[in-house]
């Protein structure tokens, strides 16, 4: 604790780290995607809910499912990721919180009685995680694009539907929609060279205020 990490992975992480969308044809495998959540899982988040739900896009025939909600901007650099996560938020994570959080017993059951905390809980939360599987993924080698462009309403008919199967749950199929897309990553092997020079950023004096 206390002391920093050294400069060549600050680079990695932040100040030469670049948003992605040409990639090499090197894949992205299975044990990758498993350390990138084992990794971003000791990431904190509120009562230590974990709302985000990630559903990681691969096959052809995944991809094709999604095609449709994309903005038409997203759509190549989307097609040819190796991989495309949607990062989404279960608006029912409270219950898993008698496990994930047992030392407060009531916690469940005041979320469950207000719908409104439940969607701000869950929205900012798994926003955070999939800044966290971001900076995870950096620290993995790996490169990313973080995309907003698309229609949430359709991946979540498409993905998350009542029916749909429930990859990663403990039931086959969602039994009701109750995850939702927050937003779309590609992930994968950057080709070198990216379309723009490194855009401005706010200096400390106009986005920081010390009091
Ligand atoms: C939440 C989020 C949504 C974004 N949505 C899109 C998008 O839909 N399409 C796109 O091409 N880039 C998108 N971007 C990429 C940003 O424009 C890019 O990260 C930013 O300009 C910084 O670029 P840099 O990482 O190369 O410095 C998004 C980034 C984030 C974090």
């Amino acid at each position: 604790m206390g002391h920093r990490i050294d400069e060549t992975s600050l680079d990695r992480l932040f100040r030469e780290a670049r948003t992605y969308s040409k990639w090499q044809s090197r894949p992205v495998t299975d044990d990758t995607l498993r350390d990138l959540y084992e990794l971003l899982k000791w990431a904190p988040t509120s009562a230590n809910a974990a709302p985000a739900r990630f559903a990681f896009l691969r096959s052809m025939a995944a991809k094709k499912r999604l095609r449709p909600a994309l903005a038409p901007l997203n759509i190549e650099k989307t097609m040819t990721a190796p991989v495309t996560v949607i990062v989404g938020y279960d608006l029912k994570f409270y219950d898993h919180l008698p496990k994930l959080f047992p030392q407060s017993p009531g916690i469940k059951q005041l979320f469950e009685s207000n719908p409104e905390l439940v969607e701000a809980t869950a929205k900012r939360n798994s926003s955070l995680q999939g800044a966290y599987l971001i900076m995870a993924a950096r620290a993995l080698g790996l490169d990313c694009g973080p995309m907003s462009g698309f229609d949430p309403a359709k991946v979540d008919e498409e993905f998350f539907a009542a029916g749909k199967p429930c990859f990663g749950c403990e039931q086959e199929f969602f039994p009701e929609g109750h995850v939702k897309s927050n937003f779309l990553c590609n992930l994968g092997y950057g080709e070198p060279g990216t379309p723009y020079p490194r855009l401005p950023r706010l200096p400390f004096n106009e986005a920081c205020s010390v009091l």
